[in-house]
């Protein structure tokens, strides 16, 4: 069974759909509310998690009615949750999400809990990093604290999986600690400079990635698949799968949850591709950030499906 660990965020997502996501100084007239368990960390803890892995999170949220909430979610997927910290400063992390008629959202974090959780933390948990065999980290939380993880995990012998979301610059100390980058095309093009419109460009834009010192890189492409990059072997594309859009949120975190299970799992990078891109189909299926979130056995299902259409 994976042992992952997790360092990241954990929010609440107040989520309004909308005919169209307004434009600056519009407002419009929503269709719908809702509250769902989200937050990028936390989405790919549940993600991993449902892929039958153990998984540690450690994370921060505030001493409120949202804290208590996604922590018992969390504990509910059987994630451990004992380096969790309740902050008396900060309340929980929230997102606000706009959900369009086509699925597609825009997304602002308050951070809140989130940005108090420091490298101190992470130090506290080293115990969870001792028998670890990946760690997965994102960009809601602080960067020195994103780094602090990094370097804990490479002295465990832990692998290190970022998802470089939401986007921002990277210290470049940090980048030579990444067994695996998991940007999406935005990212991609944010951290080189250069377009991805096309696979040719994926390739082109990861193995400028690559020369900074990462070990390989996963551009996820949204409704075009998912495109590997390495050093030593031909890039791999597998395509996507075609699914009914609901609500994209935390289809990218359903695919680094489930392609890193796989990976720790010793599953090939083909098949660890493939159960990420169904994953994060799946997920794009349903509404909510974390209700979405597909299971193994579904996960199974797709692929069982996928290759009976194949056959015939
Ligand atoms: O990746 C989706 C997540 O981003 C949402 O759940 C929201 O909380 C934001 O962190």
């Amino acid at each position: 069974m994976a042992n992952i660990i997790v360092v990241g965020s954990i929010n609440m997502d107040l989520v309004v759909r909308a005919p169209h996501i307004p434009i600056p100084g519009e407002t419009v007239l929503g269709s719908g509310f809702g509250t769902f368990p989200g937050g990028k960390g936390a989405n790919q803890a549940v993600a991993a998690a449902r892929q039958a892995a153990r998984v540690t999170f450690i994370g921060r949220v505030g001493d409120d009615a949202f804290g208590r909430q996604l922590v018992v979610g969390l504990q509910s997927e059987k994630i451990d949750t004992q380096h969790i910290g309740v902050d008396e400063t900060a309340a929980s992390g929230v997102a606000l999400i706009t959900l369009d008629a086509a699925g597609q959202n825009s997304i602002v974090v308050a951070s809140g809990a989130n940005h108090q959780l420091t490298p101190e933390h992470i130090r506290k948990a080293e115990s969870a990093f001792i028998n670890a065999d990946l760690l997965l980290l994102q960009l809601e939380t602080q960067l020195e604290t994103v780094m602090a993880a990094a370097l804990q995990a490479k002295a465990h012998g832990v692998k290190v999986v970022l998802n470089p979301a939401p986007a921002q610059r990277l210290p470049e100390e940090l980048l030579p600690l990444l067994d695996m980058l998991i940007p999406n095309e935005s990212e991609t093009t944010l951290l080189t400079g250069l377009p991805v419109e096309t696979l040719a460009e994926g390739e082109i834009a990861a193995q400028k990635l690559l020369t900074l010192g990462i070990g390989c890189v996963v551009i996820t492409l949204g409704a075009r698949g998912a495109l590997l990059v390495s050093a030593d072997k031909p890039a791999i594309h597998i395509p996507s799968f075609p699914v009914n859009v609901v609500d994209t949120t935390s289809a990218g975190d359903s695919f680094v949850g489930a392609f890193s299970v796989a990976l720790a799992d010793g599953s090939s990078l083909e098949v660890a591709l493939q159960r990420g891109c169904a994953a994060g189909a799946l997920a794009a299926t349903r509404l909510g950030a974390q209700p979405s979130i597909p299971t193994k056995f579904e996960i199974d299902q797709l692929l069982l499906n996928a290759q009976k259409e194949q056959r015939t």
